[in-house]
């Protein structure tokens, strides 16, 4: 990864609520700090540029200019098609996408907004939000998906394309396999519980004090697919299911549409 050469990484940010950026600041292998200093030139971010106003959207113009058909182009939040619903700048975020993605050599889209749609896609999707590989159809597209996705996923395949000069392999779903290639169930450590049948029946009970498993809770690990139950949050501390609470799926496409685990009263 030293010997790599700094490429230019514009990064948009359209209907997202900053979680992603935040998954990225948590980053560890590589930090957000060797990332943005020894390896990518980081010209444009909303959330973590110096610059703002007219100064910013300079950079960004320069950046898609001076690296035409090289840089990276990252993606989080999905996109709402209907104009005048969200803009930056006075531009239409739908506008900016297909600016930014036109000189782009490849794209990660970052999160489920951008990969699948996510909540803002979710019934009845009021801005006729779309993810980027629904609009984008001419450029590498690779999706780390998540609510948000685990840090590593980004930078690991952000190191990955700057070491190899290539995106990574990928599942039917355009998520690498390196991280989405495992079922959350199947590497879950309440796992054995499972297999003996035995279930937290609510939040507070036996079952749920001696960490049994929480499938009967809504679990939606079995239908799941990311590395939340190996590398974890927190530089390895826990995940969502080592913190008491069933796996809502957020990896998954559609997963807010699909049937979410609680009920309303
Ligand atoms: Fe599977 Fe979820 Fe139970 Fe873990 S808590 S064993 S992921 S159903
Ligand atoms: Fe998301 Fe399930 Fe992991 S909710 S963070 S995929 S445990």
């Amino acid at each position: 990864l030293e010997q790599a050469r700094r490429p230019s990484v514009i990064w948009l940010s359209f209907q997202e609520c900053t979680g992603c950026t935040e998954a990225l600041l948590r980053s560890h292998a590589p930090s957000i700090e060797s990332l943005i200093f020894d390896f990518i030139s980081l010209d444009y971010h909303h959330t973590l540029q110096a610059a703002s106003g007219d100064a910013a959207e300079k950079a960004r113009e320069q950046a898609m200019h001076e690296h035409a058909g090289e840089y990276l182009l990252l993606v989080d939040g999905s996109i709402p098609t209907l104009k005048g619903t969200s803009t930056i700048a006075g531009i239409n975020n739908l506008d900016m996408l297909m600016e930014g993605a036109a000189g782009a050599a490849a794209i990660l889209a970052v999160g489920t907004c951008a990969a699948y749609g996510g909540l803002p896609k979710a019934a009845p999707n009021p801005t006729g939000a779309r993810s980027v590989e629904e609009l984008i159809t001419d450029k590498p597209i690779v999706n780390l998906s998540g609510c948000p996705p685990i840090p590593l996923a980004i930078t690991g395949v952000i190191a990955h394309y700057l070491t190899m000069g290539a995106l990574p392999e990928v599942d039917h779903l355009k998520r690498p396999l390196a991280f989405y290639g495992e079922n959350v169930h199947d590497r879950c450590y309440r796992r054995p519980f499972y297999d003996r049948g035995l279930f937290a029946e609510t939040f507070d009970d036996e079952g749920a004090r001696k960490g049994w498993c929480l499938y009967k809770l809504g679990c939606k690990a079995p239908e799941t697919y990311n590395a939340c139950a190996t590398i974890k949050w927190n530089q390895g501390v826990s995940f969502p299911i080592q913190s008491g609470h069933g796996c809502i799926g957020c990896s998954e496409p559609n997963f807010w549409d699909k049937g979410g685990i609680y009920e309303s009263v």
